[in-house]
C-alpha cells in the first residue's frame, strides 16, 4: 500500500521546488544548522555558486581551526580520543605528523581510560602547567593538523555513470522517490575522495550512535567536494536543487563498550539526500545485505519501502517523504576500515516563505 502511494508523493516535492519563493526560511534542526553558517557563504550556495561557496567556507574553516590561531579545545571523550590516537598513529606512519603528536594522544588515551568508565561522556583535560605537552595538545586537538591535498584536486572526470544511466536514475527517482546507482564515481575521483576523507583531521563532533561527524562548514568544503556537488546537480538537474549541506559520519570500530548497534543519524531535513559509500565492503564486520532501510518518514514501525545492500561506490538517493536508517553491521578494526557515510543534502524538507 505504501509503495502504491509513492509515485504521487514523489511528484509533490519536485513541484514545490520549482515554485520556490524568493525569500524563505528553513525549519527544524537543519534550518538551525544552516543559520549557523556564515551568511556570505550561504548566499553563494543559494545562488548555485558551489565553487565560490566552497572557497568561502574553507576560508572560515582555516581561520577557526588552523593550529595556533585560536585558543585550545580541552574537551573530548574516550571514544573520540581512541579515534584521534589511531589517526595520529597512522598519520605519523605516513610521515604527516611528528612522533610527539602520536605519543601525546596515545598517552592521554591510556591515562583517560583508567579514569573514565563511560566512553561517550565529555570531559575536560587539565594540564597542570604550561608544558610542551599542553602546547602540543592545544595545537592538535580539534585542529586542522592535516588536511589532505587530495581535497584540492580537479579530476578530469567525476562521475563514471553514463548519461543514459543518469537519465534512468532521474526517471526512477521521479517515479519512486528513491534511486540507487552503482559504480557511481569515476575510479580516480573515488580514490581521491576516499583519501581526503580518511586522511584529514576534521572529525570534530562526537555524536550518538558511536559516530564522529565532519561538516561542510567545518573542514569538508573543498574544490574536490564542490566538483562532486556540481557533477551531481548536472547529472540530476530536475531533482537536485541548491546544496544545503555535506556531512560525513565516521564509525567507531574500537573495542570500547557499546550498548547498542552503531547508527549514524542519516536522516536529514533535506528535500533530497544523496548518500555515497567509499570504504570497501570487506571492512564490514558482517554481511553487506540489507544494510540500509528506507522508511516512510515518521513511521519506522511500518515495513521499509526498500532494503539496500552496502557496496563501495554506490549512491543512494531519497526524497523528503522517506527516511534512511542504517541496519548494517559494525566495522572491522583498523583506522582505514572505519565506515564512512558521505551524505549530501539538497534543499529542505520543510520551507516557509518569508513575508
Ligand atoms: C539555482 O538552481 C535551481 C535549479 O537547480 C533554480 O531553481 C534556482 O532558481 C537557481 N537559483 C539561482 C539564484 O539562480
Ligand atoms: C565483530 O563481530 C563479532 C561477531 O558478531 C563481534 O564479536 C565483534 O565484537 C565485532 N567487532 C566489532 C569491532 O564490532
Ligand atoms: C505506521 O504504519 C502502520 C502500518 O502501516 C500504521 O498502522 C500506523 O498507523 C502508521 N503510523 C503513523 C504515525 O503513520
Amino acid at each position: 500500500m505504501a509503495t502504491r502511494l509513492l509515485p504521487i508523493l514523489a511528484l509533490l516535492p519536485l513541484a514545490a521546488a520549482t515554485t520556490a519563493c524568493s525569500a524563505s526560511t528553513k525549519k527544524g534542526a537543519a534550518g538551525r544548522a544552516w543559520d549557523s553558517i556564515e551568511p556570505e557563504c550561504r548566499e553563494k550556495l543559494e545562488n548555485n555558486r558551489t565553487a565560490a561557496a566552497m572557497r568561502c567556507l574553507e576560508g572560515h574553516f582555516w581561520e577557526a581551526r588552523e593550529p595556533g590561531r585560536r585558543a585550545g579545545d580541552w574537551h573530548t571523550t574516550l571514544r573520540k580520543l581512541r579515534h584521534d590516537a589511531e589517526m595520529f598513529t597512522w598519520l605519523e606512519q605516513e610521515g604527516k605528523v611528528k612522533p610527539e603528536v602520536k605519543k601525546l594522544f596515545r598517552g592521554v588515551f591510556q591515562s583517560a581510560r583508567q579514569k573514565h568508565d563511560n566512553p561517550d561522556k565529555v570531559f575536560e583535560l587539565a594540564f597542570k602547567e604550561q608544558t610542551d605537552d599542553r602546547k602540543l595538545w592545544q595545537q592538535a586537538n580539534n585542529k586542522a593538523v592535516y588536511w589532505d591535498p587530495a581535497g584540492k584536486e580537479t579530476p578530469a572526470r567525476i562521475l563514471r555513470a553514463k548519461p543514459a544511466a543518469l537519465q534512468g536514475l532521474e526517471d526512477s527517482f521521479r517515479s519512486a522517490g528513491r534511486a540507487v546507482s552503482d559504480k557511481f564515481l569515476a575510479d580516480g575521483t573515488l580514490k581521491k575522495l576516499k583519501r581526503f576523507l580518511q586522511a584529514s583531521t576534521f572529525y570534530f563532533y562526537p555524536r550518538k550512535g558511536y559516530h564522529l561527524l565532519a561538516l561542510m562548514e567545518d573542514g569538508l568544503a573543498s574544490p574536490l567536494l564542490g566538483q562532486v556537488v556540481d557533477a551531481l546537480r548536472s547529472a540530476l538537474p530536475g531533482v537536485l536543487g541548491p546544496l544545503s549541506g555535506i556531512k560525513v559520519w565516521k564509525a567507531d570500530n574500537s573495542a570500547l563498550a557499546r550498548e547498542k548497534a552503531d547508527q549514524p543519524e542519516l536522516s536529514e531535513d533535506a528535500a533530497v539526500s544523496v548518500l555515497l559509500w567509499l570504504v570497501p565492503s570487506s571492512a564490514l564486520n558482517g554481511s553487506a545485505s540489507n544494510a540500509l532501510f528506507l522508511f516512510q518518514r515518521g513511521n519506522e514501525s511500518e515495513e521499509p519501502v526498500a532494503r539496500i545492500s552496502y557496496a563501495t561506490n554506490r549512491a543512494v538517493i531519497w526524497g523528503r517523504h522517506l527516511q534512511a536508517t542504517w541496519r548494517g553491521p559494525s566495522w572491522k578494526p583498523g583506522f582505514l576500515q572505519r565506515g564512512l557515510h558521505l551524505l549530501f543534502s539538497f534543499g529542505w524538507a520543510q520551507e516557509e516563505c518569508a513575508a
